[in-house]
């Protein structure tokens, strides 16, 4: 069956990390742009995007059955659909893909897609299309402006990581790091706060790295995007994620303690407790640098919830060196985290050291390890029991009248007060569940 000439409904399909998301968004509005409208909710659509990840296992795998099943709704429909591979699958395994995959046309790389449009031609006269090339000209010049989203937003700043760590596909995927630049970022920022954003999420790898020239031609880091960002009225609130212990430095920490519209809130990876482990992983970094690095968050912003990831089962690990893990996340007493079974990915160090872990054994320590990160998350939901602060309302709730919105900590808010989504309103917290918290309306703030 041949696919349609030209693509009227596109579907988006986002795996993985919120730099795919934001990533997905933008690939949205370059085919807004070009008159293809989103296909109704369960409607098959006539262009699909797989925008994939390649962080863990089986991503390739989870493609090619994706692929699979779009293909044999596309013959019940009596009408394939373009199907188009996107993101960290696309980049690493791009020609295999093709090789593989006939009912592919496009193969696009995350540096890329800013050619979908070309390649959209191209597929739509049967031919097909790969890019995969990592130039490091902006693919953002190439976007199109921002369109209306919720109240909270995501907006890359850098993208790419020149960390290395062993066991991660991010560098290869991804390429080195590179910052957008200053004037660009505050011109989206504006442009995200007009069409209705009150909450700015900056993305990176490694967003900390983010470095660049200010409008009078000083060089400034993360700390000073953030002090230019928050003089944007109507901006409410601003976060940044991912980061890496490294490229903290004094700027940003201090603007934890200066600018109230950053939230206090810290997603800053540590991955293993034990020293060995993290020299392995070559993070560059110790037990002891990070726990220091968070007293510094600590001392200019007490109230500040911390959020880690954490990889079990690294080649090698003991069940000593898995306690160490086990010791920090006590130690830091984390809000949140993200916790993961090793994985092999191809062409990393890691992937060849001695000692790879059996299975079970990672099962044992992953469920371990969550039962004490929860067990750390509830004491902070609890703690959080009696304050007073601000929820910005992101969507409806399962029970009538409900809605939901996110604390300062980044904590899951329900309450039942009239109240419509991209407000922020003042709530009590009054009780505290593992992994969200009830609160009592005080008042709407208009933004
Ligand atoms: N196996 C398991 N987890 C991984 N991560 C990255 N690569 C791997 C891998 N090969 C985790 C790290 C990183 C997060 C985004 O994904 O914890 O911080
Ligand atoms: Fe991967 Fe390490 Fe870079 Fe994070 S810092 S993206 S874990 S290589």
């Amino acid at each position: 069956m041949k696919p349609q000439s030209s693509p009227k409904t596109y579907r988006v399909k986002s795996f993985g990390c919120q730099m795919n998301v934001y990533d997905g968004e933008r690939m949205a509005e370059l085919l807004g742009e070009r008159g293809i409208q989103p296909a109704p909710e369960g409607e098959e659509a006539d262009l699909v995007i797989l925008n994939t990840c390649h962080i863990r296992e089986k991503a390739a795998e989870k493609v090619y059955s994706d692929i699979g099943r779009l293909v044999k709704a596309g013959n019940k429909a009596g009408k394939a659909p373009l199907i188009a591979v996107a993101g960290c699958v696309a980049q690493a395994e791009g020609e295999e893909i093709m090789a593989r995959a006939p009912a592919v046309s496009i193969v696009v790389g995350p540096q890329a897609y800013h050619r979908l449009p070309e390649m959209l031609d191209t597929a739509a006269n049967g031919g097909r299309a790969t890019d995969t090339d990592m130039p490091a000209i902006a693919k953002f010049d190439a976007l199109p402006g921002r369109k209306k989203r919720g109240p909270s937003a995501f907006l890359t700043v850098q993208e790419g990581c020149d960390k290395f760590c062993t066991y991660c596909v991010v560098p290869y995927t991804r390429g080195a790091e590179i910052s957008r630049p200053f004037a660009h970022l505050v011109a989206e920022a504006q442009k995200l706060v007009e069409t209705g954003a009150c909450e700015i999420t900056l993305l990176g790898q490694n967003v900390n790295a983010w470095s660049g020239e200010d409008d009078k031609g000083r060089k400034t880091g993360l700390g000073g995007l953030i002090r230019t960002l928050a003089e944007i009225d109507g901006l409410e609130r601003i976060r940044y994620t991912t980061s890496h212990p490294n490229d903290m430095d004094d700027d940003l920490i201090a603007a934890h303690g200066e600018v109230d519209k950053l939230m206090p809130y810290l997603h800053l990876p540590v991955q293993s407790g034990s020293d060995r482990v993290l020299k392995a992983m070559n993070r560059q970094h110790t037990a002891e640098s990070y726990l220091k690095l968070l007293e510094q968050f600590r001392a200019v912003r007490p109230d500040i919830a911390l959020s880690g990831d954490f990889i079990v089962g690294f080649p090698g690990e003991t069940e000593a060196e898995f306690e160490d893990t086990l010791r920090i996340v006590d130690e830091v007493r984390y809000a949140h985290s993200f916790t993961f079974k090793y994985s092999p990915r191809p062409g990393t160090p890691a992937a060849t050291m001695e000692g790879q872990i059996a299975a079970e054994v990672m099962d044992d320590r992953l469920q371990r390890l969550q039962a004490r990160i929860a067990h750390h998350q509830f004491a902070f939901n609890k703690a959080s029991v009696g304050k007073t602060c601000q929820v910005l309302v992101e969507r409806t709730g399962k029970l009538p009248g409900q809605w939901l919105g996110k604390s300062p900590w980044l904590q899951s808010v329900w309450f039942e007060s009239p109240a419509a989504i991209g407000d922020l309103v003042e709530v009590t917290l009054d009780e505290a569940g593992p992994n969200s918290l009830m609160a009592r309306l005080r008042q709407t703030i208009t933004v």
